[in-house]
């Protein structure tokens, strides 16, 4: 791989790394898109939870019940954008991603959940449940929802606004050595 591209990548994933590590830094909050059950494009904003650069997996969590969890089920196809606008950076990630409900990561993750967070996960309805008024949303027993949702990285976009031209490269991480090209922005 091209030095320079080479530079580049290990530093998308430091960033990656920090931003899972950090709640202020610009990429904490990307936006994941799934295929929602029609075919059709679904998306939000999430937390990034961990990033790891050696297995090329972020980490999420959700609400097992959530629609993002049984669209991604259905069909493992997703994408992550992150936009870090102190750095003027467009990150678009392509993967695929798992739901964990149980196991070893799970637990940990869970353990790691503070009070305050576990009762996001703890709702008596599912969510996105029509209710008649906001005093109906009750809560119960808080692990029993909690899901991780694992992405495995299979291509990087990565664009740099900068007044002197605009930059942008392209990853692919399937196999060992990850492939890298530059690309007309
Ligand atoms: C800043 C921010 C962070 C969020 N982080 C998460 C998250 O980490 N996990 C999650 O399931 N929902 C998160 N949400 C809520 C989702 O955007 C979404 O509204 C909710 O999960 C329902 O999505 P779904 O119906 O597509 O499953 C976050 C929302 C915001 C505004």
């Amino acid at each position: 791989m091209d030095p320079a591209l080479a530079a580049l990548f290990d530093d998308i994933w430091r960033g990656l790394v920090r931003a899972a590590a950090d709640r202020r830094h610009p990429w904490r909050t990307p936006v994941l898109a799934t295929v929602a059950v029609d075919g059709s494009p679904n998306a939000r904003t999430v937390v990034l939870r961990a990033a790891d650069p050696a297995t090329r997996m972020l980490r999420l969590h959700t609400d097992g019940r959530s629609t993002k969890a049984g669209e991604i089920s259905r069909d493992p196809r997703v994408a992550l954008v992150f936009w870090n606008r102190l750095a003027r950076v467009q990150l678009r990630l392509r993967g695929h991603a798992e739901v964990l409900r149980e196991g070893l990561e799970h637990a940990r993750a869970w353990a790691a959940t503070p009070p305050s967070a576990r009762r996001d996960y703890a709702t008596t309805l599912p969510p996105g449940t029509p209710i008649a008024t906001w005093e109906d949303i009750a809560h119960a027993d808080e692990e029993a929802n909690f899901a991780l949702i694992l992405v495995r990285v299979m291509t990087i976009d990565w664009l740099c606004l900068a007044i002197r031209g605009h930059l942008r490269a392209g990853f692919a991480c399937e196999g060992d050595e990850p492939r890298a090209t530059w690309l007309v922005p």
